[in-house]
């Protein structure tokens, strides 16, 4: 079992870290918000002031936080940055989606500064979370995954290497977008086909039958015919991907049209007050 710090008590990074708990390891916890460590620490967490503090002891340091600036902040703040507590050999993690470059950045000073890390972003979300069923790619040197792999694995049902830190992050931006962008159509042709008078449970029926409707979008279908959008991937971190994934594009130099268009509406969605309802919530915009 392993000494392990956890930053970020976020609704992926508090189940992730319940899990790690319960698989028996020492976890050291921080959060911004300090009181959403209380949860961990009733079940045996140790919570710190700085990321700093809670990495000093610890043989493996995870971040799981909002963005680029947080992750930022949480890694290289000059005082409290998790990067002055970080012992000589411990294994750096970092599991938030963020832009591949700045996912590159940090893989660069971490090498500088020998320490090993790996850029290792979750498919899946607050109920695979909880499950242990989050799919994990992750960007780095294979032996330092395989001196993590039985960490990881306390919360993943599948492990992919995928090349470097820009590799994973930007494989999970190409997920995540896919995804978002089937999500957004969905809800307009549901729209189309309401205004026929054809109720949305049947209309989802008819779509979940074909095999144009993937598999992660029949369960985003019943979540709108239900008009369930108790959040579980917000539309304020959809809306955060797409626009990663734009900068992503203007960094390697490639066309996203589609990308561009789709994240209009999420932004819609945000202007009409659902950022914080579930990638289903965008369905309200057509109701
Ligand atoms: N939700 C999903 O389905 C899902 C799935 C896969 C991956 N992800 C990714 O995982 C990450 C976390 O997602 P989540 O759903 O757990 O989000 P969340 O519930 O909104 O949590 C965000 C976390 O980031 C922290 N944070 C935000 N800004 C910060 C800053 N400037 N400095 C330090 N900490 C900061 C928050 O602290 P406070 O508590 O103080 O606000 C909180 O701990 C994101 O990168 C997201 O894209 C999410």
């Amino acid at each position: 079992m392993s000494n392990i710090a956890f930053l970020g008590m976020g609704a992926m990074g508090a189940r992730i870290a319940t899990r790690l708990l319960t698989a028996g390891h020492s976890l050291q916890v921080w959060n911004r918000t300090p009181e959403r460590c209380q949860p961990l620490v009733e079940q045996g967490a140790t919570v710190h002031n700085s990321p700093r503090q809670a990495a000093e002891t610890a043989a493996v340091v995870i971040v799981m936080v909002a963005d680029d600036d947080a992750s930022r902040q949480v890694w290289l703040d000059e005082k409290t940055g998790a990067m002055g507590g970080l012992r000589q050999g411990a294994v750096a993690l970092e599991y938030s989606t963020l832009t591949p470059s700045w996912s590159h950045e940090l893989a660069q000073i971490m090498s500088n500064l020998n320490h090993p890390f790996l850029a290792a972003p979750v498919v899946g979300s607050r109920p695979q979370a909880e499950t242990g069923q989050l799919i994990q790619l992750v960007g780095g040197d294979l032996t330092t995954l395989t001196s993590v792999q039985a960490i990881l694995a306390s919360h993943s049902a599948v492990i992919h290497p995928v090349g470097d830190a820009t590799h994973s992050m930007g494989l999970k931006l190409a997920i995540n977008t896919l995804f978002g962008i089937q999500v957004a159509a969905l809800s307009e042709v549901l729209g189309l086909l309401q205004k026929t008078g054809m109720a949305p449970s049947t209309a989802i029926d008819w779509l979940n039958q074909m095999p144009t409707t993937s598999p992660a979008l029949k369960g985003i279908g019943a979540l709108m015919a239900a008009q369930n959008y108790a959040p579980l991937f917000p539309v304020d971190l959809v809306e955060k991907d797409f626009r990663y994934a734009q900068l992503f594009a203007q960094t390697v130099g490639t066309p996203v049209p589609t990308i561009e268009a789709v994240r209009e509406v999420y932004q819609q969605a945000q202007e009409a007050g659902y950022g914080a309802d579930n990638i289903a919530g965008i369905a309200q915009l057509y109701v």
